[in-house]
């Protein structure tokens, strides 16, 4: 007897008509047209069961702040970094935990169950810190939540940096952050990162830094960090986060770039919804857009994964949790709009992000934890063009999210009494 049995699935793949059998809580048998005796049965009719979203890349320690102690006038990085130091001073352990819990009911009801969050670690009573890691404790029966260690402020620009960081490593905060551009000098940057995969290499840790968040061509940090990989053979360990300079780098020089990150197994997380808003505001016209190179990147063997980065914070005023959204507006700003470059934007928010976490278990292969989402649409492009109703959202084989689907009643003559937007076939 199965616990549950899932039927008449399409999958990301292109399969369609599969069945997904679950017992205790793991996937035993992916195939079509299972005929097996269930506790339950949830017939699919047609739609996409695919694996949770994930989202590799966040700041829940920020999140639904929006507006505490004002809004950001200019829109810019710098003054969302000014405004989250206005808003650190007043910030309650109590508060924080209350808007991040809330934040995972949202994610959770998007079908995003994990999130890599960082957390700023410059202020040295280690508050957020504190209040995040007591949240990946609430959350953890319902959502994967992983924290990077986060120096906003630059590790060696704050004083005690370093030791700030590593006080919240042995707390349990799992990988070690970084923010290179954002030190005083190039050198300071390049210092940083030699420092801090250093510090991940002695302490088995993994490394994701805000890597070169700028649109200066000469930014260059991303180079450092891939040769820190190789040199401390941290390979398929360590991220680079942003890295929307590449997007104005001489070509030249990526040619030059790109098989280094390919051969130290960096990831690189693009944060479309934030770069697009974020990047070019010094530009007149023509205006970057600032996001790193995805498909090259994709095309030179690098697993890259999109991010939402912010909802509702001191840099970013939309978002709801949406990973859809996120690869509707990176296939965009990438202009990623082949049938295989849309898919791959849909992999990006699901196998590349579970990839980057390092995530065990993900995946709807025999073996793999029951955590799915079941979508209102036939297939991953329709999923990112209607940015999909999650009808079910499954957490080892128990349903933690119901949502009806996305119908319209119409009341014209002779048309249809219904509509839900899916492709005719
Ligand atoms: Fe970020």
């Amino acid at each position: 007897m199965l616990d549950l049995l899932i039927t008449n699935a399409n999958l990301a793949d292109g399969r369609t008509g599969m069945s997904v059998a679950v017992r205790d809580g793991k996937i035993v048998e992916v195939a079509p047209h299972i005929t097996a005796q269930a506790q339950e049965t949830v017939d699919c009719g047609g739609m996409l069961l695919s694996p949770t979203f994930v989202d590799p890349h966040f700041h829940m320690d920020a999140t639904l702040s929006y507006g505490l102690p004002r809004v950001n006038a200019s829109g810019t990085l710098l003054e969302g970094i000014a405004l989250w130091g206005e808003l650190k001073p007043t910030l309650t352990a109590d508060a924080i935990i209350e808007r991040a819990l809330t934040y995972c009911d949202w994610a959770v009801a998007k079908g995003l169950l994990a999130i890599r969050s960082h957390v700023d670690t410059s202020d040295p009573s280690l508050l957020a810190v504190e209040a995040l890691l007591e949240v990946k404790r609430c959350v953890a029966p319902y959502l994967d939540l992983q924290l990077v260690a986060f120096p906003q402020d630059g590790v060696l620009r704050t004083k005690g940096g370093v030791d700030n960081l590593k006080r919240a490593l042995d707390l349990g905060v799992d990988v070690v952050g970084g923010i290179p551009h954002f030190e005083r000098t190039m050198a300071d940057g390049a210092a940083s990162v030699k420092l801090l995969c250093e510090i991940a290499a002695e302490r088995g840790k993994l490394v994701d830094m805000h890597c070169d968040e700028s649109d200066d061509p000469l930014s260059r940090h991303i180079e450092t960090l891939a040769f820190e990989t190789q040199r401390l053979g941290l390979h398929g360990r360590v991220t680079g986060s942003h890295c929307t300079s590449m997007h104005s780098m001489d070509n030249y020089y990526v040619s030059k770039l790109l098989p280094l990150i390919a051969e130290s197994q960096v990831s690189v997380v693009a944060n479309p919804l934030i770069n697009i808003t974020l990047q070019g505001r010094h530009d007149t016209y023509p205006k970057r857009r600032g996001m790193t190179r995805v498909p090259e990147l994709l095309a030179a063997g690098v697993n890259v994964a999109f991010g939402h980065d912010c909802v509702m914070d001191p840099w970013y005023s939309l978002g709801s949790g949406d990973m859809l959204e996120v690869a509707h507006m990176g296939l965009h700003v990438a202009q990623m709009t082949s049938q295989s470059a849309m898919r791959q934007c849909f992999e990006a928010v699901t196998t590349n992000a579970a990839y980057v976490m390092h995530l065990q278990g993900y995946g709807l292969d025999v073996g793999c934890d029951a955590s799915f989402v079941l979508l209102q649409a036939r297939d991953p492009i329709e999923a990112i063009r209607l940015r999909a109703t999650r009808l079910k959202v499954f957490r080892n084989g128990k349903l933690i999210s119901t949502s009806h689907s996305s119908t319209a009643m119409l009341s014209i003559a002779e048309r249809p009494s219904t509509v839900d937007w899916i492709q005719p076939r």
